[in-house]
């Protein structure tokens, strides 16, 4: 894969060439809102390399980012206003904000920009052009800057105007910082030192099976936890009770059983399991092998935790996607938080996506233990299957 990186453009020996330039920055801050305040900030922070950077080497930096889905009309609970001053806190750099990302105020405010400078621009997908990558959208974006960086790993697997449709308006395209790390992390999956473990959990099969299917077949071991094991267990005539199963998907899930088996992959499913009568832990909860009716699986159990734990020891690459129940609720989070702390014990390469497995590492502070904890969740599982994402590919173009 060749793309221009920030290094192609910042250290080629002549004079600072972005000095007094403006520079598209395309990031993903679709970071948890309540009430404009920020749950959670790790793509900011993970975002505020590229923008320092650019900042140093005296560009005027245009920053775009979609925040939920608003559906193409103004949606103020999903504005990106109460961003601007979290970013100037964490990057310690100037960040004014641009109520429009097109048009002629934000044509305006990006010319008063001043070097070194950050003019962060209101939501994208307040305008139905950036999902639909409409042409003339993704021109008017461009007219905003000279350059354009694409840092947006989080969205990369999306075709819009700000990702993909932007780079044929602009002179010259690059990947940043952030965008690279991730895929040259991300890359160790698709080439692992082996074996390869993957573990993958989370509520539904439909959800994950492209995932599943083609980690079948380039893991040496897949471990499957969370709601969808249950649709794996029942599609193989197990007792599952009252959990949550997707019975369209049991011919799929025994085809990946057969596949994996076919191919060497060892699958791994729960063998114990932590089961209520409810999901919201207003139950009694119970260790059982076979899920009685009246009750649903909500969590794997000490012994599946063991075996899945004790598969991170041999392993040399790890990917770990998806909780292994609803690890919300206290009572049912230890199998989650035991796959969490095997994993950053491993001795292995580790990658983790997903926002519920970082919330989890985030809230029993291991993060520093893995290897690289993904910003990207749909993006990361599209990238480990083998997938061109569209903004990468737009860049490679080029
Ligand atoms: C994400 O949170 O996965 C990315 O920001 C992409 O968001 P989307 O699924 O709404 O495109």
């Amino acid at each position: 894969m060749e793309l221009t990186t920030l290094d192609d453009w910042l250290d080629c020996g002549e004079a600072p060439p972005l000095r007094g330039h403006r520079v598209f920055v395309r990031a993903d801050l679709n970071v948890p809102l309540e009430n404009g305040r920020i749950v959670d900030d790790t793509r900011l922070r993970a975002s505020v390399g590229t923008l320092k950077r650019l900042c140093a080497a005296g560009a005027r930096v245009i920053l775009a980012s979609h925040l939920g889905r608003p559906g193409g009309e103004p949606v103020p609970a999903l504005s990106l206003a109460p961003l601007a001053p979290a970013l100037a806190d964490l990057s310690g750099l100037p960040v004014a904000f641009s109520d429009d990302c097109v048009g002629a105020p934000a044509l305006a405010a990006s010319e008063a920009l001043g070097e070194g400078e950050i003019l962060l621009l209101e939501n994208l997908r307040f305008h139905a052009g950036e999902t639909k990558n409409d042409p003339a959208f993704a021109e008017d974006l461009a007219a905003l800057a000279d350059f354009y960086v694409n840092d947006a790993f989080g969205t990369a697997h999306r075709a819009h105007a700000s990702t993909a449709g932007i780079v044929e308006h602009v002179s010259r395209a690059a990947a940043g910082d952030l965008l690279l790390s991730e895929l040259r992390h991300l890359g160790r999956i698709l080439e692992p030192d082996r074996p390869l473990l993957c573990i993958l959990g989370g509520a539904k099969v439909s959800d994950k099976l492209g995932v599943l299917q083609n980690l079948a077949q380039s893991a040496d071991v897949l471990a499957v936890g969370g709601a969808m094991a249950y649709s794996f267990l029942a599609a193989r005539g197990e007792s599952v009770g009252d959990s949550l199963v997707e019975e369209n998907r049991f011919e799929a899930a025994r085809a990946l059983l057969d596949q994996a088996e076919a191919g060497g992959c060892e699958l791994l499913l729960p063998t114990d399991h932590v089961v209520s009568p409810s999901a919201d832990g207003s139950g009694e909860s119970k260790i059982v092998h076979s899920i009685p009716a009246g009750w649903m699986g909500v969590d794997i159990g000490p012994e599946t935790a063991k075996r899945y734990a004790e598969a991170t020891r041999s392993a040399r690459t790890i990917l770990w996607n998806g909780p292994m129940g609803i690890f919300e609720v206290d009572a049912f989070a230890h199998g989650t938080e035991r796959v969490a702390r095997a994993v950053a014990e491993a001795e292995a390469m580790t990658v983790i996506g997903g926002g519920d497995s970082l919330a989890a590492i985030a809230q029993l502070g291991i993060g520093h233990r893995i290897d690289h904890l993904s910003t990207g969740g749909g993006a990361s599982l599209e990238f480990v299957q083998g997938v061109t994402l569209p903004g990468v590919a737009a860049l490679e173009k080029r």
